[in-house]
């Protein structure tokens, strides 16, 4: 298994936000975690990537890379995980870009900080992986705000790419962007997929999991409270929760059926 969370619990102080059983996502395959906002489905990112305890948060339990156990590793190690081995995006794909550094630059910078490629190799290797997420090489020479929202996430997508990542978190990627280019960024997620890397999909919106997910986990105060395969959860939920959240949705209660949710 690319990423196993075991017995994860996430605490403020006594306070249990996250009181996670197990998760797993495997290569090559998009796992939604869906829930409302306050779910704890961003302290579960934060906890993966050994930055939970940085805003305070105790964590117990066991996040596995490939086995390796994450929980209680030295910052040494989650630096070499963090943006390399397990790559991320944001909601916001502006704040997540140095306002005063070139695209290129980005590439040129997080390639050679994890040692993956000289500076100079490090312009081929992001050509390509702006190729691969259909942007024009051109964008290396941009400034972010030179560049649209939509346009950002495919650059973070590239980065991953570029970084050989094997784990994509990406938390509510789409929720900032229109409609079309969600649907497109989606679609970039599919390639992710197909380049074998384990991509664990937060969003609140069941919309987005139906496109693209293979497994949906469904969270509600911390905890899952349904998992399984998409169509599945989506078509036959067996959580009053799933289904309440499935209601909201109108393109999927009409996918059920005109809203025969609680049948
Ligand atoms: N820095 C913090 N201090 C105390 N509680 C926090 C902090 N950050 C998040 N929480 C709590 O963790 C819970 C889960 O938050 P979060 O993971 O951001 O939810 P989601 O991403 O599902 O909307 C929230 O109810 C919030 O009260
Ligand atoms: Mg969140």
């Amino acid at each position: 298994m690319k990423l196993a969370i075991r017995n994860l619990d996430i605490l403020f102080g006594t306070r249990h936000t996250v009181q996670m059983e197990e998760l797993d996502v495997d290569a090559g395959e998009i796992v939604g975690l869906v829930g409302e906002s306050g779910s704890g489905k961003s302290m579960t990112a934060s906890a993966v990537l050994g930055l939970a305890q940085r805003v305070g948060a105790t964590v117990r339990g066991s996040i596995t890379l490939d086995g390796m156990e994450l929980v209680g590793a030295s910052d040494a190690v989650l630096r070499t995980v963090r943006g390399r081995r397990i790559a991320m995006i944001f909601q916001s794909p502006s704040g997540a870009f140095n306002p005063v550094m070139r695209v290129g630059d980005v590439f040129a910078r997080t390639l050679k900080l994890h040692g993956v490629a000289s500076r100079s190799d490090a312009r081929a290797r992001a050509e390509r992986a702006l190729t691969e997420v259909l942007l024009p090489t051109t964008a290396l020479d941009r400034y972010p705000h030179q560049l649209s929202g939509g346009q950002l996430q495919r650059v973070a997508i590239a980065l991953a790419l570029a970084l050989d990542a094997e784990v994509l978190l990406a938390d509510e990627p789409t929720s900032a962007l229109d409609v079309t280019v969600q649907a497109e960024v989606l679609e970039l997620m599919t390639t992710l997929r197909t380049r074998g890397l384990a991509v664990l999909l937060i969003t609140h919106d069941l919309g987005v999991v139906a496109e693209v997910a293979d497994r949906v986990a469904v969270m509600q105060a911390g905890r899952i409270v349904e998992v399984g395969p998409t169509a599945a959860v989506l078509s036959t939920p067996t959580s009053e929760y799933t289904r309440i959240l499935l209601a909201s949705v109108p393109k999927m209660k009409s996918a059920l059926g005109g809203g025969s949710s609680g049948a």
